[in-house]
This record gives structure tokens, sequence and C-alpha cells, in this order.
């Protein structure tokens, strides 16, 4: 069990906020499969608006789809207040807060990583939104800049001063993207320095690096990312046989359709198809007739095609 603030988790089962990906459909089908906390994707407090048709696709939801936290990207005050001013409209479980996105217009602005090298601006911010946000709040981070500046206990230990209920740490540097090896010392150093809970994500592709995280780290959960994509089954350490696999690509693709409508529907679900086929032999076809379909009907047959 894993206690957020009021929020009570019982599998801590947890789907890490991803741009581009973890929308609706996304949520609902990691849920399917035993998924028990997930966010939506980051929302950049410069541009969300209540008037917004992109906003709202962003922020919509449903009672099934819950726990649920939201999460923001920002580093000026008046637009992190105006952010959560459009929150106050919407439930969610968990507002996390973004100082971990290493993309260069991201950091370019002051946002996501860069802010880990300010940590008293971070300390400043945190301590703004925990004042007047109507939800819990958490904090995403990863272990520091680069390799010469890991902060992560400090940014840590700030944070918590700030008022967060859980801090959620990726072990990686800014400098180190998506690659390079996890550093699992730097987030057992945050998670004994620390009383809140602390989430631990990187390489979470499998049940074994899921446990080998826990048990380097002392962490209180892990968030799956990558390790999701096109296999939903990470969170029941289930393996499909191709049929299930072609089953749940229709019901995803389904899914997408009826929340974006055909055409963004199918457009974005192309993506999926590299993912769900990974390993599997043949398919070079396959993906590059699905990343010119624009017709739902015309994907479906495609995926059908995979059984023979
Ligand atoms: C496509 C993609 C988008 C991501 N978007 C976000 C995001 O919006 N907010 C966030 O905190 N982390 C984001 N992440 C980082 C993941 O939540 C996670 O911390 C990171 O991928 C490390 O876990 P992994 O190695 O298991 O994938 C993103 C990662 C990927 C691959």
């Amino acid at each position: 069990m894993l206690k957020i603030g009021n929020l009570t988790l019982k599998t801590g089962k947890i789907l890490a906020p991803m741009a581009g990906i973890t929308d609706f459909p996304f949520r609902m089908l990691a849920r399917k499969f035993g998924c028990e906390l997930a966010f939506v994707e980051m929302i950049n407090c410069r541009s969300i608006s209540h008037k917004s048709v992109r906003t709202k696709q962003m922020l919509s939801s449903h009672p099934k789809d819950r726990p649920l936290g939201v999460q923001l990207l920002g580093c000026e005050d008046k637009f992190i207040l105006k952010a959560i001013e459009v929150l106050k409209g919407y439930k969610f479980d968990l507002l996390d807060f973004n100082a971990a996105c290493p993309a260069k217009k991201v950091v370019r602005r002051g946002e996501g990583a860069s802010l880990l090298k300010e940590p008293e601006k971070l300390h400043e911010l945190l301590k703004l939104i925990v004042k007047n946000s109507p939800f819990p709040v958490s904090v995403k981070i990863r272990i520091g800049w680069d390799e010469h500046s890991i902060n992560a206990r400090e940014v840590a230990l700030l944070a918590e001063d700030a008022g967060v209920k859980a801090l959620f740490v990726h072990g990686r540097t800014k400098a180190q993207g998506y690659s390079g090896e996890v550093n699992y010392a730097a987030i057992a150093r945050v998670k004994a320095a620390l009383k809140i809970p602390v989430i631990a994500s990187g390489n979470i592709f499998s049940n074994e690096l899921a446990q080998k995280m826990l048990s380097e780290t002392h962490c209180d959960a892990v968030a799956v990312a990558r390790g999701s994509l096109g296999n939903p089954w990470i969170f029941n350490a289930g393996a499909p046989i191709p049929a299930e696999v072609i089953k749940v690509m229709a019901e995803h693709l389904n899914a997408n359709v009826q929340f974006y409508g055909e055409r963004v529907g199918v457009m974005k679900f192309r993506k999926f198809v590299a993912w769900y086929t990974k390993g599997w032999r043949k398919v070079r076809q396959l993906r590059e007739k699905s990343s010119r379909v624009k017709k739902k009907e015309e994907m479906l047959a495609l995926i059908e095609n995979c059984r023979l």
C-alpha cells in the first residue's frame, strides 16, 4: 500500500506521464491490465486555456480513469497560477510539477530539467504550487543536469520542505536524455533522505527490472514509461501470443477513433504499430503501410493481416 497525501494506492502500479502518449485511450487500456495510477500528458502552463480544444481533450477523463494525476510544466508564477485556475474546473488526484523534461525548447525557456540548475527557484515555485493547488502536489525530477552536477538529494529535500506529498525521480541526468545507465545509487540517496514516498523511473521494461529498481533503491514504487509502449501486459506480467496482441491493437485503435474521430485517431495510432509488433518477423511492410493509412478499416485490415 502506498499513501500520497490523502490518496491511497493498493497495488502501486503506476504509469508515468508521457507527452504525446498517455492520452485517455492509452490510460484506459493500461488500467484494463492493472495500472492503478496514471497521468495525463504534460501540460504547458503557458498554453493551457479554458477554451482550447487541445486543453479540453488533454484534460478530459472519466470516473473509471482514476486515480489520475495531471502534470504541469512551467517556470513563471503568473502562468503557473493561471494553469492552476483552469485545473480547478476539473477533478484530479494529484498535481505533478515537471522538473525533468530534457527537451531543448523546454530547457531553453528555463522549464523542466533546467530547474535542477536552480534548486532555490524550484523550491519557491513548489511552495507557490502547494499553496494554491486544489490537489496534493508531487514533483518529477531527474538526478541532476549532468554527471558533474548530480544534485537530486539536495533538490528532493527542498521539494519535501516545500510541502510536496511525493517525489518522482527518473534515474538519469538531463544530459543523458533517455539513454545510458540508470543511476540506482543516486535514487537510493534520495530515498534515504526523504520521509515522503519516492517513486522511481528508468528502464522499467520488465518485472525483473522493476524488482531491481525496488531492491537497489528501496524506493516506494516504480513508474512504468517506455516499457508500456505497445505492451500493456507489463502491468500484469503477461506474455501475450500474437493473436492477443492483434486483438488489443484493434481495441486500442477503436478507442482512439472513438475519442479523437477517425482522421486524428488513426494518425495517433500509427506510431503504436511498431511498438506492438516489436520483435515480430516480416513486419517491415506493415510498418511502412501503416504509416500512411488514413482510414480505420484500412488500419484494421493491416492489423488483421498480421495473423497470416
Ligand atoms: C515519449 C516520452 C514522453 C515523455 N513525456 C514525459 C512527460 O510529459 N512528463 C514526464 O515527467 N516525463 C515524461 N517522460 C519520461 C518518463 O516518464 C520516464 O521518466 C522516462 O522515460 C524514464 O523511464 P523509462 O526508461 O522506463 O522509459 C517521457 C518519456 C517518453 C519516452
